[in-house]
């Protein structure tokens, strides 16, 4: 929860939501009208799989999938998507068909197994990939039941994995993850700062636009940010930066300046993403990129897999500089980036996005609740003091104060208890989770992470930022022979090295 010292009547009487929190809280979902399990749901046919079946026949139920995708070799598409099996709903969901001139080639129904209240529609259609993806974005704006993955990130059919919910392969893939936002930023709720605001509004809509058209390997569109926007970014600059010295973590303080020399963080300037994202480049092999609004924990989670955060570009309402209901680029560049630089933390967040990579829903949240009081709200022990490292307490003045005060509750992080912690965000957190370091948490989370059931494990490729699943003896063996490369290196190294020193 963000307090604000600056407005103590609002903060008394209004709770400060946590910008951090709105990823992944149940809360949150509950706000929006979905409860998680829903929103779980919603994400299983986001990650509905592309497939080469023929027609519904084998389509696998367990997989709880209900919509996909299918290409064949003469172009032609095709897609699967489960309706309320109440009257007037097919007629309304092939009516988008027809207004977007799509030929339906083949159509079959079924009752759904998954859920009694549904049907579901297998649609052959013959049409250009642009005309499918076009057709695509059409089902998602009327009927909110569909959310797919373009026809040519299909899985082939030696690599498909029957009931594992799709996930990018490469990194160029997270492009679909990132544009399947679950609720737009430009969307405010009455109780917003900037409900009321329509120039605000309309600002918001413009970095929407941004961040939907940005694709990966394109240069990240430069920000004209306002004067009021450059003063809102100022307040928060100065009050917390204040408080770093005495609550951030050694690698936060060592990164700031750095981020100052380099990216221009400064009171009077608000850092441009392209910038901090060539900057962690060179530090971690991290890299940023602009986000429209929400995204669930899976597609978000995956971004870090293959090191990839997801930032959102827009500032806070003006109004109010040290309160704001969602992340904005002051909670990601002031929270987030210094600590993305740093290359352990680097590793424990990839570990934790690795480990997400086509696991079960309920594995996924858990793994979400681990990022949450990790990356978001984590603290650690150096020098004997609790310091912060958490991005939602480094961007929020009054739970970064509560959180290393005698008031808070501290437990050591063990993400077999804390991926049962409830998420809060309407109040500070009911208890904080600290790590020695990143180093052993990186490690407890990969222990952790042997405990979720995939039938299979995931390398990740470096050079190809690409992610092999190991589910073979071949597939072993290739990366055996890439370690083994990596471990003559080593061997060579120490054999210098004791030749050199006379052992
Ligand atoms: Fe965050």
């Amino acid at each position: 929860m963000a307090a604000s010292p600056l407005k103590k009547t609002r903060q008394e009487a209004l709770p400060r939501m946590q910008p951090a929190m709105m990823m992944f809280s149940s809360k949150y979902w509950a706000r929006r009208g979905l409860s998680l399990d829903s929103a779980m749901l919603d994400q299983q046919r986001v990650g509905a799989q592309a497939s080469r079946r023929p027609s519904f026949g084998p389509i696998d139920e367990k997989s709880g999938k209900d919509c996909r995708v299918q290409t064949d070799e003469s172009g032609k598409t095709a897609v699967v998507f489960a309706l309320k099996n109440e009257v007037g709903y097919l007629v309304k969901a092939l009516r988008l068909f027809q207004e977007k001139r799509v030929n339906l080639v083949h159509i079959e129904s079924r009752k759904s197994k998954r859920r009694d209240s549904e049907v579901e529609i297998y649609a052959d259609c013959n049409c250009s990939k642009p005309e499918f993806n076009d057709l695509v974005q059409h089902l998602r704006q009327n009927l909110n039941i569909l959310s797919l993955n373009s026809p040519d990130s299909a899985l082939s059919e030696e690599e498909e994995l029957d009931g594992v919910p799709w996930f990018p392969r490469k990194i160029s893939e997270l492009d679909q993850c990132a544009h399947r936002v679950l609720m737009y930023g430009s969307e405010l709720d009455a109780d917003h700062p900037g409900f009321k605001d329509a120039v605000y509004r309309q600002r918001r809509k413009y970095f929407v636009e941004v961040a939907m058209s940005y694709k990966f390997g394109q240069p990240i569109p430069r920000i004209e940010y306002t004067p009021e926007e450059v003063r809102t970014w100022g307040v928060v600059f100065r009050e917390l930066t204040k408080l770093y010295p005495t609550h951030a973590c050694r690698e936060y303080l060592k990164n700031l300046p750095l981020l100052t020399k380099h990216c221009g963080y400064r009171e009077d300037n608000i850092p441009q993403l392209e910038d901090v994202s060539c900057f962690l480049k060179e530090r971690s092999g991290f890299v940023v990129r602009p986000v429209a609004g929400y995204l669930s924990p899976r597609d978000f989670l995956a971004g870090l897999a293959y090191r990839m955060f997801n930032c959102t570009q827009y500032v806070r309402h003006g109004t109010d500089p040290l309160y704001t209901p969602e992340p904005d680029t002051c909670h990601e560049l002031l929270g987030h980036v210094p600590l993305l630089a740093d290359s352990k933390f680097a590793q424990f967040s990839q570990e934790i996005g690795l480990a997400s990579l086509g696991a079960s829903d309920e594995d996924v949240q858990k793994l979400a609740t681990c990022y949450f009081f990790t990356i978001e709200f984590g603290l650690c022990k150096q020098d004997g003091q609790l310091r912060a490292y958490g991005a939602g307490l480094l961007s929020s003045i009054g739970e970064l104060k509560h959180a290393l005060s005698e008031k808070a509750s501290v437990k050591m992080f063990d993400p077999r208890s804390t991926c049962y912690q409830e998420c809060l965000i309407t109040t500070f957190q009911d208890v904080y989770f600290v790590s020695e370091s990143f180093e052993e948490a990186k490690e407890k989370m990969r222990e952790f992470a042997k405990t979720i059931q995939r039938p299979f494990s995931v390398y990740y490729n470096p050079y190809t930022q690409s992610v092999d699943l190991l589910k073979d003896t071949r597939s072993i063996e290739n990366v055996v022979q890439e370690l083994r490369s990596d471990l003559t290196t080593v061997c060579d190294a120490l054999g210098k090295m004791n030749k050199y020193l006379g052992i």
